[in-house]
C-alpha cells in the first residue's frame, strides 16, 4: 500500500478519525488532536526512511537525503494537517500524504535525488483557532510574528499557553531563522469546480488570491426585550444584520471578488434581551490586491454609516492581510511538463483559497498542483477525491522531482 493512491486514501481515513470532538473532524493548531495526527504522519515518514523532526509550532518535517549531501538546499513538498471545524478529510492532508507516498516510491526504487527533499506537515494553515492563519508555516519559514503569541482563542487561551500545553517552547517560534530552500511544491485539493468542469484530474496554480481577514465589533445597548420601545433601541445584532448584507452586496460588485461573514456572536445572547454587542468575521479575497482594497474600503465606509445611523459603536480590526501571490513561472513550467508527460493537458487556474504556499513563497520559489475534488466541495465532510486522480498527482510529483529542470545546477543560483 505504500507509495500508492489507495494507501494515501486509507491514511486520509485514519487521520480523519483524529479529531478534537466526537462525531466531526476538527483539528486546530496546538491541540492534542493535531499533535496525534502529526505523530502518526511522523511515524509514516520514519517508516519511509525519512529523518523526522517536530518543531515547537507542531510542524512535522521528514527529510530524505540526496546524493549531494547538504551541498544544495532542500526542496520542500508540503501542506497542512490542521482543519476547519467540521472539516473534510483531504484539505491539507492530501498534499502531505501524496508527498510521503512520493518519497516511499523513490525509496522503494532506491532513487536518490541530487538534493535533499523535505516533506513538511504544517500545523496551522486555516487559522481556525486563533484567527490568524499560517501559524505553522510561518514558524517553519522563520516568519512568525511576536504579537501572534498573545492571540487568544474563544476560551481565552493564548498561543503561548496552547503551545506550552503540548510541552513546546513558544519562544522557539520567534528564534527560528529563515531557512534556505531551493523551492516548494504543494499538492492540494482544488476546493472548487474548475478541474471537474474541464474533466481533468490535476491543474497548475498560477496565483493565490490575496486575503483580508477582519473582526468587526458593533456595540449598542442591551435592554429588556419586553419593555424597551423599538424607536429607542440600539440593537447591535440588527446593525450587524445590515452590515452582513452590505458585505454580500459589495462582494458581488466585481468579477473574481468574494466576501464572506462566517462567524457571528451576540451578547448577552438571550431570547428576551435586546442584543448589546455583536461581533462578526469578515473574509475578503481577490487575485488583484487593488480590487480587494477597494472592496474592503467600501465595506468599512458603508458599515460605518450603518453604525452611525443606528447609534452603535464600530470596532474594525484587521487581523490578517496577505497580498496575492504569483507562483514561480519556472516551477509551473516544470509541473506542466510533468503533466504533459503523463499524457494530460496541463491546465492553469488561480486559487481562491489560501495555502501554506503563500508563506513559503516569501522565502523561496513556490508552486502548487491542484487535484480535482468532487463537486468542488470543501470545508465540509462531503469533501472527496478520486483514487485515480490521486494516482495522477503522485505520478506528476515524482516526474517533477526527477525531471531535468530541478536537478539543473542553475537551481543553486536562484
Ligand atoms: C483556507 O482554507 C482558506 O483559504 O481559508
Ligand atoms: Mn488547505
Ligand atoms: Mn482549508
Amino acid at each position: 500500500m505504500t507509495g500508492t493512491a489507495a494507501g494515501v486514501l486509507a491514511r486520509a481515513v485514519a487521520l480523519g478519525e483524529i479529531s478534537e470532538e466526537p462525531g466531526r473532524l476538527t483539528r486546530r493548531f496546538a491541540t492534542g488532536a493535531l499533535r496525534a495526527a502529526g505523530d502518526l504522519v511522523g511515524e509514516w515518514m520514519a517508516a519511509a526512511g525519512m529523518e523526522v523532526r517536530r518543531d515547537d509550532a507542531g510542524n512535522v518535517v521528514g527529510r530524505y537525503a540526496g546524493t549531494g549531501g547538504d551541498a544544495r538546499p532542500p526542496f520542500v513538498l508540503g501542506s497542512h494537517l490542521d482543519t476547519v471545524p467540521g472539516a473534510g478529510r483531504y484539505d491539507g492532508v492530501l498534499g502531505v500524504l501524496v508527498s510521503v507516498a512520493v518519497v516511499e516510491r523513490l525509496v522503494t526504487r532506491s532513487e536518490r535525488l541530487a538534493f535533499p527533499l523535505e516533506v513538511a506537515a504544517f500545523a496551522d494553515e486555516e487559522g481556525a483557532r486563533f484567527g490568524v492563519a499560517y501559524l505553522g508555516s510561518t514558524a517553519y519559514a522563520g516568519l512568525f510574528e511576536p504579537a501572534w503569541l498573545h492571540l487568544v482563542d474563544e476560551s481565552g487561551t493564548t498561543v503561548t499557553d496552547a503551545v506550552r500545553s503540548l510541552g513546546d517552547d513558544p519562544d522557539a517560534l520567534l528564534r527560528a531563522s529563515q531557512p534556505t530552500l531551493s523551492g516548494y511544491l504543494e499538492v492540494h485539493i482544488e476546493q472548487g469546480p474548475v478541474l471537474e468542469h474541464e474533466d481533468l484530474p490535476v491543474g497548475v496554480v498560477t496565483a493565490i488570491s490575496g486575503r483580508t481577514r477582519a473582526s468587526i465589533g458593533l456595540r449598542g445597548q442591551a435592554g429588556h426585550a419586553g419593555t424597551l420601545p423599538m424607536p429607542w433601541r440600539r440593537d447591535a445584532l440588527a446593525a450587524a444584520a445590515e452590515a452582513v448584507l452590505a458585505v454580500e452586496e459589495i462582494g458581488g460588485r466585481e468579477d473574481g471578488l468574494v466576501a464572506t461573514v462566517g462567524m457571528l456572536s451576540v451578547e448577552p445572547g438571550a431570547a428576551n434581551v435586546v442584543p448589546g454587542a455583536a461581533t462578526f468575521s469578515l473574509d475578503v479575497r481577490h487575485v488583484d490586491d487593488r480590487a480587494r482594497g477597494r472592496a474592503t474600503g467600501q465595506m468599512l465606509e458603508v458599515i460605518s454609516r450603518i453604525a452611525a445611523t443606528r447609534q452603535v459603536e464600530l470596532d474594525w480590526e484587521v487581523l490578517h492581510e496577505t497580498p496575492a501571490v504569483a507562483m514561480a513561472p519556472w516551477l509551473r513550467e516544470r509541473l506542466a511538463e510533468a503533466i504533459g508527460a503523463e499524457g494530460l493537458r496541463a491546465t492553469s487556474l488561480v486559487s481562491g483559497a489560501g495555502h501554506d504556499a503563500v508563506v513559503l513563497a516569501r522565502v523561496c520559489d513556490a508552486a502548487m498542483l491542484f487535484v480535482r475534488c468532487a463537486g468542488g466541495i470543501s470545508h465540509d465532510p462531503r469533501e472527496s477525491v478520486d483514487e485515480a486522480d490521486v494516482a495522477v498527482a503522485i505520478d506528476v510529483v515524482e516526474r517533477f522531482l526527477l525531471g531535468e529542470g530541478l536537478a539543473r545546477p542553475s537551481l543553486e543560483t536562484r
